[in-house]
């Protein structure tokens, strides 16, 4: 009995693991880690909109230049502003833990490895999710991130995002509905979506996510630094395999040759 009551449990995890998954549609990132202007303004961005609160301890400054292309000096101009930090020291932050505890409700956590733990369409879509929300004590809240600690650091890119009404593809079935004359996509108003603001944010919508798409791909190369390099050796090892396998063919044939 017990053991069947076990085996039950096992069965379920993976459904108690989908519970745990977000209820909100995420939107997909695309990112593409060999883009490297992509992953410089990401860096950029997450230099200065990011580590006021968020470290990235487990990465060097002079790993992310080498790898990302960019010259020592630029870096230390345009990227380092933690006091007294130098090329070669991990990014780490002047703020304490036992402060933004206090100030947010929960400490930013480390960024190094957020993008292995959520995923980058997670986070493409944590960062234009924010909407007003008076109730909370930043004034913002989170569509995938309910009762978010974080304030909206990205608000003078993106603007003023709130709830209301905006016309929206209609969607049945899975599918969006197009109209069978035109081909145009049907909308239509609905009043439950995020919208922004116009003219509170200095850059378009278009523009915004590339912003955010561009951040998402430098974190998701924070957290996997040498999946390039990986991909890179794995073709050549295959390559090597498949070579090595002929010889290896044709020294079997020999062998058994006289045998039958
Ligand atoms: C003013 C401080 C502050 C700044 C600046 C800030 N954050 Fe945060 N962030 C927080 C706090 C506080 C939390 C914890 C929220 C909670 O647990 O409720 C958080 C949480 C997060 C999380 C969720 C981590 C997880 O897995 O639980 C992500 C992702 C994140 N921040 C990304 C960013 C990015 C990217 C930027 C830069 C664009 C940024 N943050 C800038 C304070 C900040």
């Amino acid at each position: 009995m017990k053991k069947q009551f076990l085996a039950l449990i096992v069965a379920l995890l993976p459904c108690m693991a989908m519970a745990a998954a977000p209820t909100v549609a995420l939107d997909e990132a695309n990112i593409d880690l060999r883009d490297k202007a992509a992953l410089q303004d990401g860096a950029r961005t997450f230099a200065n909109y990011c580590m006021g609160c968020h470290s990235a301890q487990y990465q060097r400054y002079e790993r992310v230049a080498t790898d990302l292309g960019i010259p020592e000096e630029l870096m230390m101009e345009n990227l380092v502003f933690t006091e007294g930090a130098n090329f070669g020291d991990h990014m780490r932050i002047g703020m304490r833990q036992e402060d933004s505890k206090v100030w947010f409700g929960a400490a930013p956590p480390d960024l190094t490895n957020v993008a292995r733990v959520r995923g980058p369409d997670w986070l493409y879509t944590y960062m234009r999710t924010f909407y007003e929300d008076p109730s909370r004590p930043y004034g913002v809240n989170n569509k995938v991130f309910a009762n978010v600690g974080m304030p909206n650091v990205l608000m003078d890119l993106q603007g003023r995002q709130v709830v209301g009404c905006k016309a929206m593809p209609v969607v049945e079935n899975g599918s969006v509905q197009r109209d069978p004359l035109s081909g145009e996509t049907i909308k239509a108003e609905r009043c439950d979506v995020l919208t922004v603001v116009p003219g509170t944010g200095s850059q378009t919508e278009e523009e915004f996510d590339t912003t955010v798409r561009n951040l998402v791909t430098f974190l998701a190369y924070s957290a996997d630094p040498i999946k390039l390099e990986r991909h890179r050796i794995g073709t050549y090892v295959l390559l090597y395999l498949a070579f090595l396998f002929v010889f290896a063919y044709l020294l079997k044939r020999e062998y058994w040759k006289d045998v039958h």
